[in-house]
């Protein structure tokens, strides 16, 4: 009997619980007063523990991969591990934990990463991401979530310029790259942009996942896939490159979520490497959290890299080395048979789930009905509101870069007489988004933006296709002759780059150069060319016609770019963003997108990204124009020598004293620090946000290939009105900013002369040990 009524009970429950979002520990089933897993004043571990010792090895096994099953004896849902959110919530993958089928049909969606990186601007990488949580939140609590946990952001270095996978990063540089991890972690978790105060009402808004831990930077490039691909990376740029941000973004960030990548590193598979994920992830940096592998990571170990000899050798090996789940079902179908043939314990397991069950309570999943708690009120009507959208605008703006305006033929006056928009990238709202997008709030493309200014604008799209196998090129001459003005809309799309393939050529694709070289020719002005593209183009024949005379890139700008991008065309917004990548020549596809290497080499090898290489370069990183012009000049410096106090200094083999940065210890680190104060002026006409670079070179900087050209210390923004003056102040730490890892992959600060620049501006620093 009393079975029987703990059976109704559970169904009543289970029943009750269709009209809210799916969670644990309904208030109205009895029974689960019962549970220590429920009890909101017992601490998480414990709670996590409870549910762990509650489940039978085969109801395990079964919440070890992605698509984790209900637990109806305990009235636990089913939950999704996998959700994207990379710029706005998305329903991409072939099991989305979200589904715009219901009341909410769209999300914000934010410009692709690689632009909203140009902006250089933390604060609003971090409104962004507060954004995206809680349209998370509103999506949950319209019953169209099966999960909260977000695969998101990819904080892997923009190493090469052909990853297809690029366009998802914040570029090249580790600060840049840390300082995004940090910002968007903090913004989507729900906590406060400095860190200081957490999470209100002690639950995650949302959780954010570090990927892809680590060196992961190939997709598929000349039949070497990411699933094969052994990443030869040395001690020191492990730990100058490819490890900073997943520190950042767990040590200060605070991630509840790493992911595992695919491929190798010096031999390992990341997702079996227990030095990865359990001794530097957990005890160095002290993650707390789940570790996922990227889908399919596991069974790769043993089907393609047989690295496993066994598929249980391959659970073995994940499960013992610190990973939490499985995309895929690698798991679910071998974990029994690990079991038996005692390659892996019940508590290699346990300790698996605890870690999953932490981050669902974490969550406020098991709090009961969740729309009663802390994030509760936010509603779907506060996905693509428009305070939401319109910061969507605002990334756009700021991420745009003017690259190239000599004569100043942009901006294009309002009342241009008449106008020929040209080019495959003009009028595809899709485009915009570029990858892991969701379901935009709106659609504007370019020419539609374009028109809201000059209404009866002349469109031809030029090629067939973006590939441009067959362009248009009389008629799109005949247009450009009528016209005033012609504006060129070019680049790339998801068929050029993206996630599982790399390019091969950094030129533009097929006949569009041909395109825009006699469009230009027989335009009556020089011309305007916008690229839309995530990774970099070689435009060296562009930069160098004058028949071209200016050149936008617009990254992929998602929903509001359409508009941003005619913003700044006439005039209404002054762009201020500057390449978060180096732009390399198209002979830079002669290196082999395998060499990892960051440093150049004596026999050729040019290095890498602009704190490495040594070729010429079609645009610099933190390149970037304005309408306007900024002058930079030094005001002051607290100190101008900083001490290592070191008593037993060493030496290295140039003969310089350096100090180990681990050996200075906190104390040291914080004493050697100083303020530095930059004074900025707009010069020029129009007002403008400006965001400030300042770097740090060594005296030696560059010289044998060992030390970085330079490093960049920080970046801040100022809004100046026209003649205008501000000031921003950049701290500048040894330990922090001047060190560097030597041949053992060893963070330490040499003595000697350093430099600050801000542009061709320089102020001298001392390190004396
Ligand atoms: C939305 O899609 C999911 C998964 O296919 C389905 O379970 C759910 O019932 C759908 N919701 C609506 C309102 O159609
Ligand atoms: C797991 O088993 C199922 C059912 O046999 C199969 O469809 C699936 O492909 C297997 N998964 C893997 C990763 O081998
Ligand atoms: C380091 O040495 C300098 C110069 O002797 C001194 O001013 C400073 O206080 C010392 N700092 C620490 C942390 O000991």
């Amino acid at each position: 009997m009393a079975k029987m009524i703990l059976l109704l009970l559970i169904l009543f429950f289970l029943h009750g619980v269709d009209s809210s979002p799916p969670h644990a520990c309904d208030a109205s089933n009895p029974t689960t007063k019962l549970f220590q897993f429920c009890r909101t004043d017992l601490s998480v571990n414990r709670r996590a523990r409870d549910i762990v010792s509650r489940l039978t090895v085969d109801e395990k096994i079964s919440q070890l991969v992605n698509s984790a099953p209900g637990i109806p004896r305990l009235g636990v849902p089913a939950y999704q591990w996998w959700s994207e959110a990379l710029h706005g919530v998305a329903d991409v993958g072939p099991t989305p934990g979200i589904r715009f089928n219901g009341t909410v049909k769209a999300a914000t969606s934010f410009p692709q990463v690689i632009l909203t990186a140009a902006s250089f601007d933390s604060y609003l990488w971090f409104r962004i991401a507060q954004v995206i949580g809680k349209e998370a939140r509103g999506v949950y609590n319209a019953g169209q979530a099966k999960g909260m946990t977000f695969w998101a952001p990819n904080i892997n270095i923009f190493r090469d310029p052909r990853w297809g996978r690029g366009q998802e990063t914040p570029g090249e540089d580790p600060t840049v790259t840390g300082a995004y991890a940090v910002a968007y972690v903090r913004g989507l978790q729900g906590d406060s942009f400095d860190g200081k105060k957490t999470l209100s009402g002690g639950h995650l808004q949302a959780s954010a996942c570090c990927k892809h831990f680590t060196a992961y930077d190939l997709d598929r490039w000349k039949g070497i896939t990411r699933y094969v691909f052994n990443a030869q990376v040395s001690l020191a740029d492990m730990a100058e490159t490819y490890q900073p941000p997943f520190k950042k973004c767990i040590e200060e960030g605070r991630a509840s979520g790493i992911m595992c990548a695919y491929n190798r590193v010096n031999g390992i598979p990341s997702c079996a490497d227990p030095n990865l994920l359990t001794r530097t992830a957990r005890g160095l940096w002290h993650f707390n959290g789940y570790i996922t592998s990227d889908c399919d990571a596991v069974s790769i170990i043993y089907d393609d890299q047989g690295y496993a000899k066994t598929p249980e050798d391959a659970v073995a090996d994940v499960l013992k080395a610190g990973m939490d789940v499985n995309c895929g079902s690698y798991l679910q179908n071998h974990t029994k048979s690990a079991l038996q043939q005692k390659k892996v314990s019940e508590a290699d397991i346990n300790r698996a789930l605890i870690n999953l069950f932490s981050v669902r309570i974490r969550l406020g999943l098991f709090n009961g009905d969740p729309t009663k708690l802390t994030y509760g009120n936010i509603s779907p009507n506060d996905v693509c509101s428009p305070s939401h959208q319109a910061l969507a605008l605002e990334a756009a703006r700021n991420g745009i870069v003017l690259l190239k305006n000599p004569l100043k033929l942009l901006p294009l006056s309002k009342r241009s007489v008449s106008l020929a928009v040209i080019g495959p990238n003009a009028h595809v709202a899709k485009t915009l988004l570029g990858n892991y997008a969701g379901p935009p709030c709106k659609n504007v493309t370019p020419l539609d933006a374009i028109r809201g200014y000059v209404k009866n604008a002349v469109y031809h799209k030029g090629c067939d296709s973006v590939a441009c196998s067959n362009a248009a090129v009389e008629q799109a001459v005949a247009i450009a002759r009528s016209a005033e003005r012609v504006v060129l809309i070019m680049g790339l799309d998801q068929t050029q780059e993206k996630e599982d393939m790399d390019r091969v050529d950094l030129s533009l694709p097929g006949k569009q150069r041909e395109l825009i070289t006699s469009v230009a020719k027989a335009a009556k002005k020089p011309v305007v060319l916008v690229l839309i593209c995530g990774g970099p183009v070689d435009v060296s024949f562009a930069k160098d016609n004058e028949k071209i005379g200016s050149i936008v890139w617009a990254g992929y700008p998602g929903e509001a770019g359409g508009v941003a991008l005619a913003e700044i065309l006439f005039g209404d917004h002054n762009p201020g963003g500057r390449l978060p990548v180096t732009w390399y020549p198209q002979n830079f596809v002669d290196v082999k997108m395998t060499d990892m290497r960051m440093r150049s080499s004596s026999s050729g090898y040019p290095g890498r990204t602009y704190r490495f290489y040594k070729g010429p370069k079609v645009f610099e990183f933190g390149y970037g124009l304005s309408y306007t012009t900024y002058s930079y000049s030094f005001k002051s410096l607290t100190q101008n020598t900083l001490y290592l106090n070191q008593s037993k200094p060493q030496t290295n083999s140039d003969s310089l004293r350096y100090a180990l940065v681990s050996e200075m210890g906190r104390e040291s680190c914080n004493t050697a620090k100083t303020k530095v104060s930059v004074v900025v002026e707009n010069q020029g006409e129009m007002a403008g946000k400006h965001p400030v670079l300042m770097f740090a070179r060594h005296e030696k900087g560059g010289e044998d290939g060992t030390r970085a050209e330079k490093q960049l210390v920080g970046f801040q923004s100022v809004v100046l009105s026209k003649g205008e003056k501000g000031e921003v102040e950049f701290e500048v730490g040894v330990c922090e900013h001047l060190s560097r890892a030597n041949e053992i992959g060893v963070m330490v600060v040499e003595e000697g002369k350093y430099f600050l620049t801000v542009g061709d501006s320089e102020l001298p620093l001392t390190v004396n040990v």
